[in-house]
């Protein structure tokens, strides 16, 4: 069985955006291997210092991913933090890692030109993403596009590592990544993102919701004149909700005319609605009962903390560390 891995930070709301790139093929996968999702807190430091707020969102992220269909039965999901073995990892990779490939780093420049603060845990996020994933030998990392140097920045390191210490101690991993949600846009058209104050979030609804929607930027085309389906960011987030059949008869009233972006909103808002209505239901279900949350919290991280052990024995051993307890 292929180990399937994937990490999400904590740092605020989930989108639709994070829904549609990543959590739905992790649920999907769950099915397929054994898998492993976890939350990224000790990553989330690096743009949240608010520990009140960083304790909440574990465990609205917990309550997310279990109402939109994570079993723990067949997933193990837990925190990054209760894998200690992942920021032991961590340094060692360092360790390996030239300062000019973090240098390279797309994510890195992208966070510092949002506004984000340049300090050192932003600029070694890669290595502690590498650490998340070689730890417990994944072979297949589902996320968006956004995380693919992070990928190859991982495969990288465990090259390194297994040449400095001559031996197959760390497995290569392939990242999974599908093409047609593979950067989902955000209400202004650029990719969805927290930093760009542009999301829709997955549970979002009332007033709020509506008030998003409403808000994708279109252009000024008139009502009554025709409009290109392909060059609309209410079509391109219709088109994450809407089958074929559905797709199809929406991009033809575009292009008769007469049919206006406010239509096409109300009609996105309704999909969005029934999409998530079950989760919603759910997730306030759950919420009403925490301790099952801890419970999963706690089991997750028994299991992938047993399993890293596993892979990080051999490379103490082999690096020389020596543990004198
Ligand atoms: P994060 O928390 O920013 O996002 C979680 C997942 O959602 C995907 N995603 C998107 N996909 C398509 N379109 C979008 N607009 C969009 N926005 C977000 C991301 O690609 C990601 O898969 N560094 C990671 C967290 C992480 C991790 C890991 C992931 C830490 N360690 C190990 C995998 C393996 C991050 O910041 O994701």
């Amino acid at each position: 069985k292929k180990t399937i891995l994937s990490g999400i930070q904590p740092s605020g709301k989930l989108h639709i955006g994070n829904y549609f790139g990543a959590i739905r093929q992790h649920i999907a996968m769950q099915e397929e291997g054994e898998a492993f999702y976890f939350i990224a807190n000790y990553h989330s430091l690096t743009s949240l210092n608010d520990g009140e707020k960083l304790r909440e969102n574990t465990i609205d992220v917990t309550l997310d991913y279990l109402a939109l269909g994570l079993d723990p039965k067949k997933a193990t999901f837990f925190a990054q933090s209760d894998v200690p073995q992942v920021t032991e990892l961590a340094w060692i990779l360092g360790t390996l890692t030239p300062v000019s490939l973090m240098e390279k780093g797309v994510s890195y420049k992208d966070k510092i030109a949002a506004g984000l603060s340049p300090n050192i845990g932003l600029f070694t996020y890669p290595i502690l993403q590498a650490a998340d994933i070689l730890i417990y030998h994944s072979d297949i990392v589902p996320v968006g596009e956004d995380q693919k140097q992070n990928i190859e920045i991982t495969r990288d390191l465990a090259g390194k590592f297994n040449y400095a210490y001559e031996g197959e101690y760390l497995k290569i991993p392939e990242e999974h990544i599908v093409k047609s949600v593979a950067v989902v846009p955000g209400i202004d058209g650029r990719k969805m993102s927290k930093s760009y104050d542009n999301t829709i979030n997955i549970f979002a609804e009332g007033k709020q919701l509506k008030k998003r929607v409403m808000s994708i930027e279109t252009d000024s085309t008139p009502l009554d004149d025709p409009k290109d389906p392909e060059n609309d960011n209410v079509f391109a987030l219709i088109k994450l909700f809407a089958d074929k059949e559905k797709q199809d008869e929406i991009a033809e009233k575009y292009r008769a005319g007469g049919y206006g972006y406010g239509h096409a909103k109300k009609e996105l808002l309704g999909m969005i609605e029934d999409y998530f209505g079950e989760a919603r239901e759910k997730r306030r279900e759950m919420a009403k009962d925490l301790d099952y949350v801890h419970d999963v919290l706690r089991e997750g991280g028994k299991k992938a903390r047993e399993r890293a052990e596993e892979v990080m024995e051999p490379i103490r051993e082999v690096a020389g560390i020596v543990n004198h307890r």
